[in-house]
């Protein structure tokens, strides 16, 4: 068994994700497709200080002229501000239209990166070297890229896609917990929503992923890289089966948003999103209640939340449920499942059932 994986995302706009052990340490031209000769690093305040030194001196040594742009961590870097601070440090530059973009962080730098790299001189080449576990099973596959603005999260945005996927999983070590829980979150919602076996896989590896085994984590994150890349491929631009990927999301976001982005982390929303989803399921359509079960049991291994916190008033969250751009004029509109593995979208579904969802048992 290996830890080393590379995973082709197919479609006009293919790129290789490569996953292996140590890879940010030892980029190599077999993962690096890029001839530009200019590179921006943008990376953020805590993944800087450890990682961007080594990875700017290797590409310096390949011969890349490399300057190194570093935002403010968090949410609230995602913004025009920073954008605009990306732009200016390609003008300072002189970035040419052969230029590339190099994220390097979680994602939030690569989405912002990754719009900056989709709008200097209507598009440069970009590459995703992603740190946070979320990052590398979700946001730096599949060509998202936005800021939020005043108005709403991610409002501002293209779809642009990496030439490539480093993905280096040593580097989680030094990922806080509760964001490396939230990241598993995501893994979690790859099995729930498609992959009954890869599920079943994560209950028999939980303590091996908790504590960062190499191959048991490679193996996680490939398989969840394989999905999307196979989603995104069948629906690059979101009109249809893409859209599972939000499972668990329409609860979540309303929650995120409910704590004004300042309460749980989305991972840990996510979480306990998929639980009402597929408490919604059990009582519209009769899905398996020990499905549930299983799921909120995996949940917990991970340290995750699985019930709305009592002091938010699920009447609150069905209102934030409409602002949310999954509402649609024909009402609500949720990823539901029929058991583990087994998603699919339902539409027009009733407030109160909804709220029945949000219930405590
Ligand atoms: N484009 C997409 O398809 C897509 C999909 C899902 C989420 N997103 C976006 O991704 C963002 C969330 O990403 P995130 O959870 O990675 O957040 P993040 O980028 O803010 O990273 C989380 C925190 O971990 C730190 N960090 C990251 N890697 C680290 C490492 N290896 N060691 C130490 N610290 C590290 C960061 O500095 C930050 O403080 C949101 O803005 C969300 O909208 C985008």
């Amino acid at each position: 068994m290996t830890a080393t994986h590379r995973i082709r995302v197919g479609g006009v706009h293919a790129y290789d994700i490569v996953i292996a052990p140590g890879a940010h340490a030892q980029l190599s031209d077999a993962q690096w497709p890029i001839k530009a000769k200019q590179l921006l690093l943008v990376s953020d305040t805590n993944v800087a200080p450890i990682y961007a030194a080594t990875v700017q001196a290797q590409l310096q040594s390949a011969g890349y002229e490399v300057s190194l742009h570093v935002i403010e961590a968090g949410e609230q870097s995602k913004n025009l501000a920073s954008f605009e601070s990306v732009i200016q440090s390609l003008a300072a530059m002189g970035a040419r239209r052969d230029a590339c973009i190099v994220a390097l962080g979680g994602g939030v730098v690569g989405d912002l990166a990754g719009f900056a790299a989709a709008c200097w001189m209507r598009g440069i080449h970009f590459v995703q070297l992603p740190t946070s576990l979320l990052a590398m099973v979700d946001s730096s596959v599949g060509g998202k890229t936005g800021i939020d603005i005043p108005a709403g999260k991610n409002l501002l945005g293209a779809f642009h896609f990496p030439r490539a996927v480093v993905i280096d999983p040593e580097v989680l070590t030094t990922l806080p917990l509760r964001e490396r829980a939230a990241g598993f979150a995501e893994v979690i919602k790859y099995g729930a929503l498609g992959d009954a076996g890869f599920f079943t896989w994560l209950e028999s590896q939980a303590s091996a992923l908790c504590a960062l085994e190499p191959i048991a984590t490679a193996r996680a994150i490939a398989a969840c890289c394989q999905m999307k890349a196979d989603i995104v491929e069948a629906d690059p631009f979101e009109r249809g089966k893409r859209a599972l990927l939000n499972f668990g999301h329409t609860f979540g976001h309303a929650i995120e948003a409910a704590q004004a982005f300042g309460g749980l982390n989305h991972g840990e929303a996510v979480a306990i999103g998929m639980c009402c989803a597929a408490k919604l399921s059990e009582s519209l359509f009769g899905a398996p209640v020990q499905d549930r079960q299983r799921l909120e049991r995996l949940l917990a291994q991970f340290a995750l939340p699985t019930r709305i916190p009592a002091e938010l008033d699920p009447a609150k969250l069905l209102a934030h449920m409409r602002l949310d751009k999954k509402a649609d004029r024909n009402g609500l509109r949720f990823i539901v499942w029929d058991g583990i593995g087994q998603a699919r979208i339902a539409e027009g579904i009733a407030d109160a059932d909804v709220l029945e969802a949000m219930k405590a048992d």
